[in-house]
C-alpha cells in the first residue's frame, strides 16, 4: 500500500473538496519530514478524529535561522511516505519551494507576544517563518483540525494565537510529547547526535522531570531553576539557552508556582540543539482544590500539603 502524494496547491484543494462532498471532516498534521514516532502518533491522533487526514512535508526555508541548519535538515520522503501509508494517512501534501513561495512572494505573518522571549529571543524570525508557512497550510488544505506535538510548546501558542487572529476557521489540538524509553523526547534533529551525546541526552529530560517534581511539592522556583540548570551542565551539555517556568495558557513567565505551568528547556549538546518541556502542576490544585486557593497559598503550605 501508499500514499497518495500531491505537491500543487490546486491538486491539494482538488482532492479535499472531494472529501468534503462526500460529508468527510479533514485533519491536517503539518510536518517538515524525517517522521518519527512522535509524528506518526499525530497522524493517529487526527485519523481518530477526522475521515481523512492530510498529512504535509515541507522543510520551511523562512524558519531556518542559518544556511546550514537548513542544508543539514534531513530529507527523507521515501522513508515518511511509506511510514505513512503503514499507518494509514490519506494524503501527502509536498509542494516545493517555488510552489509555497512563488517569485514574488512577499507577506510575512508575525505573531507579537507568545513568541517572544523562549525560543524566539535565540533564533530571530524563526516564529514570522512558522506562522507564515502554518497559515499558508491551513488555508490551503481547508482542513477542519490541525494535530501540532506539544514539544514545540511555544509554536502551538504561536499557532493557536495566529489561527485565532485570522479568523482561520480550524481547531488546532496539541498531542503529548513521545519520549524514547530513557525519556529523549523524540526530534528530527536527534539522528544528529553521536552515541556518546545520545548517551547524555536523555539526563535533560530526566532533570526536569525532577525540577517538576520539586517546584509541585513546594519548592522555591529560582532555586530550582538554578539547580536545575547546573545539572543540565554538569551532565555534559555544553549550553542552557534558556530554562523557565511558563503558565500552561498564556505561556507568561512564571516566579511561583500558582497555577498550571511548564517548564521549557532549550540546551546544546555538542553541535546540536534540543528543546523539551514538561508539564508542571501545583500539588494543591492536583488534589483537587481551586487554583484561586492554590494561588493564596505560599511555598511552604503547598510544600507540606
Ligand atoms: O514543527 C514543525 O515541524 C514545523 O515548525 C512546522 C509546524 C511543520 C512548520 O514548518
Amino acid at each position: 500500500m501508499s500514499v497518495a502524494i500531491v505537491r500543487t496547491v490546486a491538486e491539494l484543494r482538488e482532492r479535499v473538496a472531494e472529501w468534503r462532498r462526500g460529508g468527510a471532516r479533514v485533519a491536517v498534521v503539518p510536518t517538515m519530514g524525517a517522521l518519527h514516532e512522535g509524528h506518526l502518533s499525530l497522524v493517529r491522533a487526527a485519523l481518530a478524529r477526522a475521515e481523512r487526514v492530510v498529512v504535509t512535508l515541507f522543510v520551511n526555508p523562512k524558519q531556518f535561522n542559518s544556511a546550514a541548519d537548513l542544508a543539514a535538515y534531513p530529507r527523507t520522503e521515501n522513508e515518511d511516505a511509506a511510514k505513512l501509508a503503514a499507518v494509514g494517512a490519506h494524503l501527502l501534501y509536498a509542494p516545493d519551494g517555488s510552489e509555497m513561495y512563488p517569485e514574488g512572494f512577499a507577506t510575512t505573518v508575525s505573531v507579537t507576544g507568545v513568541s517572544q522571549g523562549l525560543c524566539g529571543a535565540f533564533r530571530p524570525g524563526h516564529f514570522d517563518g512558522v506562522a507564515t508557512v502554518v497559515a499558508k497550510l491551513f488555508l490551503q488544505s481547508g482542513a477542519d483540525i490541525a494535530l501540532f506535538g506539544e514539544k514545540d510548546f511555544q509554536q502551538l501558542h504561536v499557532v493557536r494565537r495566529m489561527a485565532r487572529d485570522l479568523d482561520i476557521p480550524i481547531s488546532i489540538i496539541g498531542c503529548p510529547t513521545v519520549r524514547e524509553a530513557d525519556g529523549l523526547a523524540l526530534s528530527s534533529r536527534n539522528v544528529r547526535l553521536s552515541p556518546a551525546e545520545r548517551r547524555v541526552a536523555p539526563r535533560l529530560a530526566a532533570i526536569l522531570f525532577e525540577a517538576a517534581e520539586r517546584m509541585a511539592a513546594g519548592a522555591p522556583v529560582d532555586s530550582v531553576l538554578s539547580e536545575a540548570q547546573d545539572a543540565i551542565m554538569t551532565a555534559g551539555y555544553e549550553k542552557v539557552e534558556y530554562l523557565e517556568l511558563r503558565g500552561e495558557e498564556d505561556l507568561k513567565p512564571m516566579r511561583r508556582l500558582d497555577r498550571p505551568a511548564r517548564l521549557i528547556v532549550a540546551a546544546w549538546l555538542g553541535q546540536t540543539r534540543l528543546i523539551d518541556n514538561v508539564v508542571v502542576t501545583p500539588a494543591r490544585i492536583g488534589r483537587g482544590l481551586s487554583v484561586q486557593a492554590a494561588m493564596g497559598a505560599d511555598a511552604t503550605a503547598s510544600a507540606t500539603s
